[in-house]
């Protein structure tokens, strides 16, 4: 995180992130961390989560929590809040797993929007009163470019990221006044470990270079850059937005 902007007003903040073990969602610990705020966030990951939190000189906190609990979920936000007054939310963990629309159960198309809807806006319901009662604050949802592209063998989740950016719009007008905000983040194609292990093969690879403007890998840190301009003080009078970050591939 060299070379890159330092936003004063993160300085000392409570910020909780879901997923934050691994992926973009531990880059943005990192770079949360690197700003001087006060992080906690939550994962299944508990070997990934205690890596990161060693790694850390301002130990973030780790909840173990799965986020598809909601009581779990909202209990672990108002607790990080008890340690440090939360400012920032983002809503990051997700499964991106493939699937067929004709094998879906209705049981599996109920868990696909527990992780990649729900959590999200439970997340919210938690954090915004508490981010009003200190006079605002910012939530950030991650949604995807597939919410825009509609790839095929994903229909639960590029229906739930679609979902993300309407939740976004609405929960601005909701919160706004309070001073809460609510903006939404569509990545494109982000190299982390598991897109590697998964599904980012070196023909992809190919393929996706071929089709954005910029053909340089997206990285977590790019994403997570963004995620805490969207957290500070400078995007104060931004809300209700979905930020495109993508190589320019759409
Ligand atoms: N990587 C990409 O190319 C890409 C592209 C577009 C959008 N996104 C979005 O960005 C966000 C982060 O992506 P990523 O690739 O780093 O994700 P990831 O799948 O690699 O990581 C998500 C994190 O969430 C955790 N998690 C999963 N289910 C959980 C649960 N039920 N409870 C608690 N934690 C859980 C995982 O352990 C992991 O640490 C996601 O919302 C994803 O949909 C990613």
């Amino acid at each position: 995180m060299q070379n890159t902007a330092h936003y004063p007003s993160l300085s000392g903040q409570g910020i909780f992130i879901t997923g934050g073990a691994t992926g973009i969602g531990a880059a943005m610990v990192r770079a949360f961390c690197a700003q001087g705020a006060r992080v906690a966030f939550a994962d299944l990951n508990t070997t990934a989560a205690t890596e990161l939190v060693q790694e850390l000189e301002n130990l973030p906190q780790f909840f173990h929590v799965d986020v598809t609990d909601t009581d779990a979920l909202q209990q672990a936000i108002r607790q990080a809040h008890d340690r440090t007054a939360i400012s920032v939310l983002v809503n990051n963990a997700a499964n991106d797993m493939r699937h067929s629309p004709n094998d879906m159960s209705p049981q599996a198309w109920r868990e696909c929007m527990a992780i990649n809807l729900d959590a999200a806006f439970f997340a919210a319901q938690a954090s915004a009163p508490l981010m009003a009662a200190q006079g605002g604050g910012s939530i950030i949802n991650f949604s995807s470019i597939n919410a825009l592209l509609g790839p095929q063998q994903m229909p639960g989740y590029v229906s739930a990221k679609a979902g993300l950016i309407g939740m976004t719009k609405a929960l601005a007008r909701d919160y706004g006044p309070d001073l809460v905000r609510v903006n939404a983040i569509l990545p494109g194609w982000v190299v982390t470990e598991r897109q590697l292990q998964t599904w980012l093969t070196p023909e992809e690879e190919a393929l996706w270079m071929q089709q954005v403007a910029l053909p340089k890998r997206l990285m977590p840190d790019d994403v997570a850059r963004l995620a805490v301009f969207l957290g500070a003080q400078d995007s104060a009078l931004i809300t209700g937005q979905s930020f495109t970050i993508d190589g320019g591939r759409t």
